[in-house]
């Protein structure tokens, strides 16, 4: 086994930075290792036009630490009355990389997202034509469905006939965390891809529930059942084109986790790369690393893969994260995958 490995500096196509004081606490922990990420937009209120996403690019690249080259790849939340001339004019600056689709009520901030998806049609056809890629949160929030449900609905329901009237339109699956996304992608002929989540590899639902409630562990979607992480595994670790790596880590405050009605989330940015390479050396797929995290994303997204490096070393003594990050919003607790971490990131 080696104890060095050295890939293309990583890109991180599904991150929350949230804004202010907790923006300034986290965003160092994923530009000190990363190049580029796709930037959620549900912030309150969304990023809902093309110069809401500007002004948040600034304030993100304000917020950089010194010494630090990052680039935002941001995103704009659909709502039901996002114009399509607006998101036109967003890709032909250059500045929006893709349009993020929340059902509304399906995770956090997601209230303005849409209700109807016959209002959003005039968008997304736009945006088929012009090549602009449509981020999905694939969960339906009808309350009869079960929420370990929700995305395999969500794939029978929604996206498949969006696939089917508009084929053309490029759909990435985000955090896709059940074995149905994963042979859905598998069965598409095109324009179909998906990320998958540090934590979704990691655990499934009993670290949620077993032994106690376990805040730090729920996320949107929900852990699923052991089955469905095995097949993240095996489809993150094959090399497979369709398949890269999108965080979702999402800094929420300690108190706003543990309480009766805690936020959906989990902090992985400072230790993202850790956990994979762990990962990946159980699946003896160390040589696939670089496709999931650097190089896959950007084919994807039509984008050049980074020229700079980074190193990974395997230690002979665990390597410490911090329990909790401190930020000027409060302390977030960072993920614990629960087993010690051996690989580091040397540059
Ligand atoms: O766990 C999650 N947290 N899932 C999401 O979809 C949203 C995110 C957040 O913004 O906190
Ligand atoms: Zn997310």
């Amino acid at each position: 086994m080696p104890h060095t490995l050295t890939l293309r500096r990583p890109d991180d196509w599904h991150l929350h930075l949230r804004d202010g004081a907790m923006l300034q606490g986290v965003i160092g922990d994923t530009s000190r290792t990363f190049a580029r990420a796709i930037i959620m937009p549900n912030l309150v209120p969304p990023v809902v036009t093309t110069d809401d996403a500007a002004a948040y690019k600034a304030r993100i690249l304000s917020a950089l630490p010194k010494g630090h080259s990052f680039q935002p790849l941001m995103t704009l939340y659909l709502t039901e009355h996002t114009s399509p001339d607006d998101v036109e004019k967003g890709k032909a600056s250059g500045l929006v990389t893709a349009v993020k689709l929340y059902p509304a009520g399906a995770t956090t901030n997601s209230h303005d997202g849409v209700r109807d998806m016959d209002k959003a049609m005039p968008v997304l056809e736009r945006m088929a034509k012009i090549g602009l890629p449509l981020c999905v949160h694939g969960e339906v929030t009808t309350p009869e469905v079960d929420i370990f449900d929700r995305e395999a609905v969500f794939i029978e329901t929604v996206l498949d006939p969006l696939r089917r009237r508009l084929p053309e339109l490029k759909v990435t699956m985000e955090h896709v965390t059940t074995e149905d996304g994963i042979d859905y992608i598998k069965g598409a002929e095109k324009n179909l891809a998906g990320t998958i989540t540090t934590h979704h590899l990691i655990i499934n639902r009993n670290a949620i529930l077993v032994g106690g409630i376990k805040p730090h562990y729920y996320c949107l979607p929900v852990a699923k059942r052991e089955k469905h992480r095995l097949a993240l595994r095996k489809a993150a670790v094959s090399g497979d084109a369709r398949f890269f790596l999108g965080t979702d880590s999402a800094p929420h405050v300690d108190p706003l986790k543990e309480c009766a009605c805690g936020c959906a989330g989990i902090y992985t940015s400072i230790n993202t790369m850790s956990c994979l390479a762990h990962v990946f050396e159980e699946e003896n797929a160390l040589d696939k690393l670089e496709a999931f995290a650097s190089l896959n994303g950007p084919a994807w997204y039509g984008l050049p893969v980074n020229e700079e490096k980074i190193t990974l070393t395997k230690r002979e003594e665990p390597v410490r994260f911090p329990a909790k990050i401190e930020t000027g919003a409060g302390p977030v607790t960072v993920f614990d995958p629960l087993f010690p971490l051996y690989w580091d990131v040397s540059e």
